[in-house]
């Protein structure tokens, strides 16, 4: 099957097992799962979260996969760079990428989404890493931002 297609399957399971669900952190943990499994390059899939009591850092969240950090600043590594900028972020080497954050050493390439409520807030980002060199394109930031336009535009409370 073509990553399309896989992205097609995963999206209509994730919307049907969400469906009507406001609690934020059961719909991270739903889509980690669900994509963590659909994709065999996810290496680490999920999600940090904007900490209200710090607003300018991030705090982790829901995921599948390796340890990870617990805590980004904002505007540090590929997550940080997300979260102050608020746009989609494609790494196909994170070694070329300055100030990346080595969670795992085996992660070699990222994709990182901005997540926002329905209120437009910012409320998280999904970082998803690979252990192989350039495994993300257009078609993952497509679809991963549809996936999370859908499942957290709708909501409108924060995680925390
Ligand atoms: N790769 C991220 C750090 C988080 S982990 O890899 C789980 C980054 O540089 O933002």
């Amino acid at each position: 099957m073509d990553k399309e297609q896989k992205y097609i399957d995963v999206t209509q399971q994730i919307m049907a097992v969400t469906e009507g669900e406001q609690n934020i952190v059961a719909c991270m943990a739903t889509v980690s799962c669900l994509l963590s499994e659909a994709f065999e390059g996810f290496f680490w899939t999920g999600f940090y979260l904007v900490d209200r009591g710090k607003p300018d850092e991030l705090v982790i969240g829901p995921y599948q996969g390796s340890l990870g950090c617990l805590r980004i600043p904002f505007g540090k590594g590929v997550c940080g760079t997300a979260a102050e900028m608020g746009t989609t972020q494609l790494v196909d080497n994170v070694h070329d990428f300055p100030d990346h954050i080595a969670c795992d050493s085996r992660s070699r390439s990222e994709i990182v989404v901005p997540v926002f409520n329905a209120n437009r807030d910012l409320i998280a980002v999904l970082d998803v890493d690979s252990s192989n060199l350039a495994n993300f394109d257009k078609t993952d930031s497509n679809y991963l931002e549809q996936i999370i336009g859908q499942v957290f535009g709708r909501c409108t409370i924060r995680p925390n």
